[in-house]
């Protein structure tokens, strides 16, 4: 039997701001949990159309799924929401891609007809579960994936120092200078209140503020800042706090939809789905996994680099973010890409990172209805990417 995929749209995306993951963090005393539930009744508030009974389920990628993130947190937050009992839910882990991945797995529902209405996201607190928090690997495992570097992903960046000597620590730093600027210009401008939901929450010191704005970014960083910064991964390396992401707290959700329900809805969607794909490689070198990654999607696409107008690529590190830019084909600086700035300034909690690079793209659509195509992709620990390529609705 032979059947036609459904087209499958962005209605809305929404996040908390992000935190310093610890004690001097925004969401110290905030729950993971408690970072979706405002998101999910943001999405119903703003978006009247939609009621939570329209939820046919709701994705949410994880990736350290124990103590406040465990239990599959898809399903019960929706409960936490108090919708009821009629909201199913899930949680799926491919690490930092855990919500990109939420996001594609939605697209695949709709697209085949499983469902015409859910949410997306992902969610992580960085500080209440730290990285490899009770994780216990196969004895074999070191010997599979390249050596011990590889469960450590600033050693992952220094062996793509290393192994490609081109890009170098001034490189690294200018980018993350650029990255830094960039995020501030598109926050002093405003780009980020429509997006962010904000909280009330209390501090590790009793206090209690609104969680509006995101804590991470450094305004004022310069390349002569960056220049001495210790090397945490390795003596006498290239990667610093100054040109990494950050350990961080956050979440982000995107309602998607079947192109057909909104009209049904008479809701104006923001941007068609359009192909995805994921690769893997040498998980010693994870950063560099976005290039096959977006190379297969964009065959399915039938689409090129020089298609994409919008480039959101996760900046996990300054050193793989340039990688991947040269080896797609684009100079370190290409305007296309991540022009409201990237996770070296907003901060990377791991699953909140997809869905956030989705929620940037359609800003940037809306902002840029000349905007034909967007590509969102990222690598992802133990050595893969994830890429999704997306049209603009809003477009000319
Ligand atoms: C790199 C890393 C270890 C740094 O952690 P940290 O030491 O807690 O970071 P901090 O924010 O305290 O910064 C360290 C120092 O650099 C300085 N610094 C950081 N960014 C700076 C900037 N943009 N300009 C100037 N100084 C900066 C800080 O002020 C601090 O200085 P201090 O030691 O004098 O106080 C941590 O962020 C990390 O592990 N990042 C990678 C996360 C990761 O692997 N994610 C998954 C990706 S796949």
């Amino acid at each position: 039997m032979g059947r036609e995929l459904n087209n499958v749209v962005v209605i809305d995306a929404v996040r908390t701001a992000f935190g310093r993951a610890g004690e001097k963090g925004i969401f110290w005393k905030t729950r993971a949990d408690d970072l979706i539930v405002p998101l999910l009744k943001a999405l119903i508030k703003r978006n009247p159309k939609i009621t939570p009974d329209m939820i046919e389920d709701n994705i949410w990628g994880v990736t350290n799924q124990v103590k406040e993130q465990g239990g599959t947190i898809g399903r019960v937050v929706s409960m936490l929401a108090d919708w009821g009992y009629e909201i199913p839910g899930c949680s799926i882990d491919r690490m930092c891609a855990g919500g990109l991945t939420a996001v594609g797995f939605g697209t695949s529902y709709i697209a085949s007809g499983m469902a015409d209405c859910l949410i997306a996201g992902g969610v992580e607190h960085m500080g209440h579960l730290i990285m490899g928090f009770m994780r216990d690997p196969h004895p074999r495992s070191e010997e599979v994936m390249g050596g011990p570097s590889a469960f450590n992903m600033g050693m992952t960046a220094e062996n793509i120092h290393e192994r490609f000597p081109e890009f170098t620590k001034e490189m690294a730093d200018r980018y993350a200078a650029k990255c830094q600027l960039k995020a501030d210009e598109a926050i002093k401008a405003g780009k980020m209140k429509d997006m962010i939901i904000s909280l009330e929450v209390e501090l590790a010191d009793g206090t209690r503020m609104v969680a509006d704005k995101d804590q991470p970014p450094r305004p004022n960083t310069t390349i002569e800042a960056l220049k001495d910064l210790k090397t945490p991964f390795r003596e006498n390396g290239n990667v610093t706090a100054g040109n990494a992401s950050g350990l961080n707290d956050g979440a982000c959700a995107v309602i998607l939809m079947s192109e057909e329900k909104t009209k049904e809805l008479g809701i104006k969607p923001v941007m068609r789905w359009i192909a995805s794909a994921v690769a893997a490689v040498d998980p010693t070198v994870m950063g560099i996994a976005p290039v096959p990654a977006t190379q297969k999607a964009l065959k399915k696409a039938g689409l090129t680099m020089d298609d994409m107008d919008i480039v959101e690529l996760n900046e996990a590190f300054a050193v793989q973010a340039l990688y991947c830019l040269d080896r797609l084909g684009m100079k370190w600086d290409d305007p296309r890409v991540n022009r409201w700035g990237g996770s070296i300034a907003y901060g990377h909690p791991l699953a909140a990172s997809g869905p956030r690079l989705v929620a940037f793209l359609a800003g940037l659509f809306k902002e840029h209805p000349d905007a034909k195509y967007g590509l969102s992709t990222m690598c992802v620990g133990r050595g893969q990417g994830y890429s999704m390529i997306w049209e603009n609705l809003l477009g000319k």
